[in-house]
């Protein structure tokens, strides 16, 4: 049996974990710093390695007694070495580099995005590599053909703007507050997808690369336009709707192509945006092939998906030592 504990702090959410053998969750304490942030509208780098940095060590505190084991019993510390935040990620590495060393434990390296990845192998033993992931989440949108273990192949990724960045910006034009995706998935759910025809960026380019940006602008020339000629309150779930429609079109319809392209018999959904239920549903529709997604908790960040990545990493001997530093453009690839 392997206890590994998992350390996230690459955004705005502090993630502790415990995970047995890289599946079996015996704590998963996250502290989210949604309230911090929201008045500015996004994550302010400043306050959020602030916020890491007092909240981290209660939280591996409560993240122990949930587990009912000590530290002693841990046999390695897993963390996020990037990409994210550089100051956020410094408080995570920091910590975890300073529990090995006093513990004399291994220390794993993880790749975040890999972690959003294996949160889908934390809940299902079905997915085999090689499978197709999306993820999409405030910083990427990623197809990534996962070809064996810690084997990746990008096939595309945003040329411009993230999807959650576009959900981000969207919901701050329209006054809906931080974070986007939440807010406009419920609002879009009450209102009409074809209102309005926004465009599917990149849809019609046979590569597999996306492009958010256009959307977004077309989203606010719509809202000015309205806001122009009286109450726009009312129009605001078409508005969600509609882009959201958009979102779901361009995402389901690469994740498709990906498939074909790589002949993947399974597809992964992961990160952030993958939370959204109507997103789910139109690749699910779509994509010709098995699809996998994690429960919403392990969608978002979190540190059960560090510990689990972190565990596959042990097995295959991929340790760092105690120079290991904050990489904040760290690639997948390069892991
Ligand atoms: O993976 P994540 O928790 O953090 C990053 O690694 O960035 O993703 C956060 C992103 C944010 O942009 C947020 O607005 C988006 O995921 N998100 C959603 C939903 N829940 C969170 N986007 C669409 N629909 C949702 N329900
Ligand atoms: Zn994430």
């Amino acid at each position: 049996m392997m206890l590994i504990l998992g350390i996230e702090t690459s955004c705005d959410e502090t993630g502790v974990a415990i995970v047995e053998n890289g599946r079996r969750i015996l704590a998963n304490e996250v502290a989210s710093q949604i309230p911090l942030h929201a008045r500015f509208g996004g994550v302010v780098p400043e306050l959020a390695s602030r916020a890491h940095l007092r909240v981290i060590a209660p939280l591996l505190r409560s993240a122990l007694a949930r587990a009912q084991c000590s530290l002693d019993q841990i046999d390695a510390v897993a963390v996020t070495a990037g990409p994210g935040l550089v100051g956020s990620l410094l408080v995570g590495v920091s910590f975890a580099k300073s529990l090995a060393y006093v513990g004399r434990k291994p220390l794993i390296p993880v790749h975040h995005l890999e972690g959003h990845i294996y949160a889908n192998i934390i809940v299902d033993d079905r997915l085999r590599f090689p499978f197709v992931a999306l993820v999409a989440s405030g910083g990427h949108t990623d197809l990534i053909e996962c070809r064996e273990s810690f084997k990746y192949r990008i096939l595309g990724r945003t040329r411009d703007d993230a999807a959650g960045e576009a959900f981000d910006k969207v919901a701050k034009m329209l006054g809906l507050g931080y974070p986007g995706g939440p807010v406009i998935e419920r609002l879009a759910a009450q209102g009409n997808r074809r209102a309005f025809a926004f465009p599917r960026p990149m849809l019609s380019d046979s590569r597999l690369d996306f492009s958010f940006s256009g959307l977004k602008t077309a989203v606010l020339y719509c809202f000015d336009d309205l806001r122009k000629t009286g109450d726009v309150s009312e129009r605001i779930p078409d508005i969600a709707a509609g882009f959201q429609a958009a979102i779901a079109d361009v995402l389901a319809e690469k994740a498709r192509r990906a498939v074909v392209d790589t002949r993947a018999k399974q597809l992964a959904l992961a990160g952030g945006v993958m939370a959204n239920r109507a997103l789910r549903e139109a690749i699910r529709e779509r994509a010709g092939c098995e699809v996998f997604a994690p429960p919403i908790d392990l969608t978002l960040d979190n540190a059960a998906m560090i510990a689990s990545a972190g565990y596959y990493r042990y097995i295959g001997g991929h340790l760092a030592d105690m120079t290991l530093n904050a990489s904040p453009n760290l690639r997948l690839s390069d892991n």
